[in-house]
């Protein structure tokens, strides 16, 4: 069964052809970096904008990769929630659309649920392999810190989240505050490239027992950290007539030890999620571990998730490519392929959701 996968959650537009499940035929991604780089973030009208003059050509190019025809594809599979409302619409309504005029089955995919479907995603030439039920998965998104117990295809029993920055975010305002600009995850790892990760020791959020995560005291221990090197604001430029107020970075001191702090703020993190997950997956006494969300591409969380989880639970870790860390439509079409299979199919009434449980009902 081909599944067609459609992705316009945030500020990607992919499309996407996966057979089974789990065979990856085609999986295109168009990103607006660019379009919100100035910005210092997504500015959602830009990006439903841009969804909108995005996602033909995608589409047309993940077929065209497949080497399918539209009369080929079985299903479609179409994120609906959590996102910004502009950008899943335009996907959401491409896709009824398109699933009406072949007359071809819809299903409705949570993407939270599709970030963790990534692991059940074979890249082209790799062989097939498939996690084993009882799965302790990590969901770290921007938007999302979700450590979760996942027993069988869609069924999930909550065990933490985080009580107010998502692992992501953290990420993204670190780089904020250190002038390193948008995306967060992947330039603070490149800036922490050589720097020493117990050069500042910045606060964790342990919690005790719990499983709930906390980010928002370590960034502002950050701010506290660079303060001393803030060199003052310069005139305001005037801004041109664009409707969108551009992001002017701070500035620093060249002392500003960049790497070292951004190599400590990355492990503070990194430190927290992986010993507190390997935790879990000892108390659980769980074999299977999978990391999933665009914060599953840090390197230094995927080397040391699976180091704790060995150490403490005896698991093995289980990551995704990373071309499927970050918002795609093969994991949508994935999710969907799973979903159609236990009788899930949506109507022509399917609506977005900017929020939306995962494992609930309603996902
Ligand atoms: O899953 P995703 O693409 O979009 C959401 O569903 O939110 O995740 C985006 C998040 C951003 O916060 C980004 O900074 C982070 O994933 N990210 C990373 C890395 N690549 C992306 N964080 C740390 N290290 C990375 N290499
Ligand atoms: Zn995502």
């Amino acid at each position: 069964m081909n599944v067609l996968g459609i992705e316009t959650s945030c500020d990607e537009t992919s499309a996407a052809v996966v057979r089974g499940g789990t065979e990856v035929r085609s999986n295109v991604v168009s990103s607006q970096i660019a379009l919100h780089r100035d910005h210092g973030g997504v500015v959602p009208e830009l990006a439903a904008r841009a969804q909108l003059t995005a996602i033909i050509p995608v589409v047309e190019a993940a077929l065209a990769e497949a080497k399918l025809e539209l009369d080929e594809i079985d299903a479609i599979a179409v994120t609906r929630g959590p996102g910004l409302a502009g950008s899943l619409l335009v996907g959401a309504n491409f896709a009824k659309a398109l699933a009406y005029a072949r007359s071809i089955p819809l299903v409705g995919v949570n993407h939270l649920e599709a970030h963790l479907y990534a692991n059940w995603l074979v890249p082209p030439e790799s062989e097939s392999t498939q996690p084993e039920f009882p799965v302790l998965a990590l969901l770290v998104s921007g938007g999302h810190t979700e450590l979760m117990l996942m027993t069988g295809h869609g069924r999930y029993a909550h065990l933490g989240r985080t009580l107010d920055d998502a692992a992501g975010e953290a990420f993204d305002k670190g780089a904020r505050l250190l002038g390193l600009g948008y995306p967060g995850g992947p330039a603070i790892q490149q800036a922490a490239i050589g720097g020493r990760t117990d050069a500042f020791a910045l606060p964790r959020a342990w919690l005790g027992e719990s499983n709930d995560f906390s980010f928002s005291g370590l960034k502002t221990a950050l701010l506290r950290e660079v303060e001393p090197y803030r060199l003052p604001d310069p005139e305001p430029e005037p801004q041109d007539d664009a409707p969108f107020r551009k992001h002017r970075p701070p500035r620093f001191a060249e002392t500003l030890p960049v790497a070292d702090l951004a190599a400590s703020y990355q492990e503070a993190i990194v430190d927290v999620l992986a010993v507190k997950t390997a935790r879990a997956a000892e108390a659980l006494d769980i074999r299977q571990v999978v990391l999933a969300g665009g914060v599953a591409a840090n390197r230094a969380l995927r080397e040391r998730l699976a180091g704790e989880v060995d150490l403490r639970a005896g698991a093995m870790l289980r990551v995704p490519a990373l071309m499927y860390c970050t918002d795609n439509a093969a994991m949508v079409a994935a999710a969907g392929y799973f979903a159609l299979r236990r009788g899930a199919q949506s109507g022509w009434e399917l609506d977005v959701a900017s929020r939306l449980p995962i494992g609930g009902s309603d996902s």
